[in-house]
C-alpha cells in the first residue's frame, strides 16, 4: 500500500510537471482526484484496512491529496501565464507602423465650375431645370426660330440620331420645354451636355453649356445686363470689366455677345513682360456669353403673348469658362481621364 502510494506520487508529480495545457491539467486532476480517481479509490479502500494501519495510511493519503491539489493549482497558474505571454507575442500589433492610406477622389473640374455657376444663380433666385440630350428638330431648331435652311442645321454641326431625332446642339431647347409646360414668372438655369461635330484644342464633340432665362411681365435689357454683370464678376473678379457687343441669334432680339476683360493680361492685351497675350489674342477681352431678349416669335411657339410677357435668355460654354479660370489650354484634357491632370483640382 505505502509502496504503491509512493509510485503514484512520483508518477503524478512528473505528469503535472510536464503538462502544457489547461485541458491536460484538468485530465490529470480527474484521473487522480475525481470521483473515480486513483487516489479517491484508495481513500475509499481505507475502511478495509486493519484498524491499526488506518490512521497512518489515511494521513499519508490526505497529505498526498493536498500535495497534488497544490501542485495542480500551481501548474495551472504557470500554464495560464505562459499562454498569455504567447498570445501577447503572437498578436502583437505595432501601432506606430504607417497605416494604409485610402485613395480619396476629386470632383471633376467641370463639375466644380458647373456647381459654382449654379451657386451664383441660385443666389439670385434662379431654379434648375434639365432636358433630354436626344432632342427633336422642333425643340432644338424650329421653335427657337431657326428656319429649315439655317446653317446651324447643317450636317457638319449636328449629330443626327434617326429621322427627326438629334443630339441637342445647345441647351436652348429647354427654354422651349419649360415655357411649354409652365407659365411666367420663370427664372431658370439649365446645365447640361451638348453635342456638335467639332474636334480640336478648343472644341469637343461633347461639351457643356449653362442656359439661363427669365420671363415675366416686364423684363428689360437692363435686367439682363445686371444679372450677367453680377454673375461674371462673382465668377471671375469683382474688378473685371464687362462689355456687351451687338450680335445675332435667331431666338433673341436684340442679341448680344458679352465679354469680360482678359483674365490673363487683365485687359491690356499685353501679357507678362510686355508680350502679346495669346489668350485674348491681344484684344484684352474674352467672349464668354451669348444672350439677348427672347424673340417674340419664340413666345408665339410656346403660346405666350409677346404683348404681355418679355424675357431674356443667355447661354455659356462651361469648358471655356473652366479653361480661362484654371489656365487650361486644351479642352481634350477634360475628357482624357488622366489622373495627373484631374488630381490638381482638390
Ligand atoms: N444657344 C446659343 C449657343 O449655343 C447661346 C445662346 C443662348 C444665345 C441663349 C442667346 C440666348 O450658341
Amino acid at each position: 500500500m505505502i509502496d504503491s502510494l509512493d509510485s503514484l506520487r512520483e508518477e503524478m508529480l512528473a505528469r503535472i510537471e510536464q503538462s502544457g495545457s489547461e485541458a491536460e491539467i484538468e485530465q490529470i486532476r480527474v484521473e487522480a482526484l475525481g470521483r473515480k480517481g486513483r487516489l479517491t479509490l484508495l481513500l475509499r479502500g481505507l475502511k478495509d484496512l486493519p484498524s491499526d494501519e488506518r490512521p497512518r495510511v489515511g494521513e499519508q493519503l490526505n497529505a498526498l491529496r493536498q500535495l497534488l491539489e497544490t501542485r495542480l493549482q500551481d501548474r495551472l497558474q504557470i500554464v495560464k501565464a505562459q499562454q498569455k505571454e504567447k498570445a501577447l507575442r503572437e498578436e502583437f500589433i505595432d501601432v506606430t507602423l504607417p497605416g494604409n492610406r485610402g485613395e480619396s477622389g476629386h470632383i471633376h473640374p467641370l463639375t466644380l465650375v458647373i456647381d459654382e455657376i449654379i451657386d451664383i444663380f441660385r443666389g439670385m433666385g434662379f431654379e434648375i431645370a434639365r432636358g433630354p440630350d436626344i432632342e427633336d428638330d422642333y425643340h432644338n431648331f424650329e421653335a427657337l426660330n431657326i428656319p429649315k435652311d439655317h446653317p446651324a442645321r447643317d450636317m457638319q454641326d449636328t449629330f443626327f440620331v434617326s429621322d427627326g431625332r438629334l443630339l441637342r446642339t445647345h441647351t436652348s431647347p429647354v427654354q422651349i420645354r419649360t415655357m411649354e409646360s409652365r407659365k411666367p414668372p420663370l427664372q431658370v438655369i439649365v446645365p447640361g451636355a451638348v453635342y456638335r461635330h467639332d474636334d480640336d484644342a478648343t472644341h469637343s464633340p461633347m461639351f457643356h453649356q449653362v442656359e439661363g432665362f427669365m420671363v415675366d411681365g416686364n423684363i428689360a435689357f437692363s435686367d439682363l445686363k445686371g444679372v450677367l454683370t453680377h454673375f461674371l464678376q462673382r465668377m471671375f473678379s469683382e474688378k473685371a470689366g464687362v462689355r456687351f457687343r451687338p450680335s445675332f441669334f435667331p431666338f433673341t432680339e436684340p442679341s448680344a455677345e458679352i465679354d469680360i476683360q482678359c483674365v490673363i493680361c487683365s485687359g491690356d492685351g499685353q501679357a507678362i513682360q510686355q508680350r502679346y497675350c495669346r489668350v485674348c489674342k491681344g484684344s484684352g477681352w474674352l467672349e464668354i456669353l451669348g444672350a439677348g431678349m427672347i424673340d417674340p416669335g419664340v413666345f408665339k411657339f410656346v403660346g405666350y403673348d409677346p404683348e404681355r410677357v418679355s424675357g431674356f435668355a443667355f447661354g455659356m460654354g462651361v469648358e471655356r469658362i473652366a479653361m480661362l479660370k484654371y489656365g487650361i489650354d486644351d479642352i481634350r484634357l477634360f475628357f482624357q481621364n488622366d489622373l495627373r491632370f484631374l488630381r490638381q483640382f482638390g
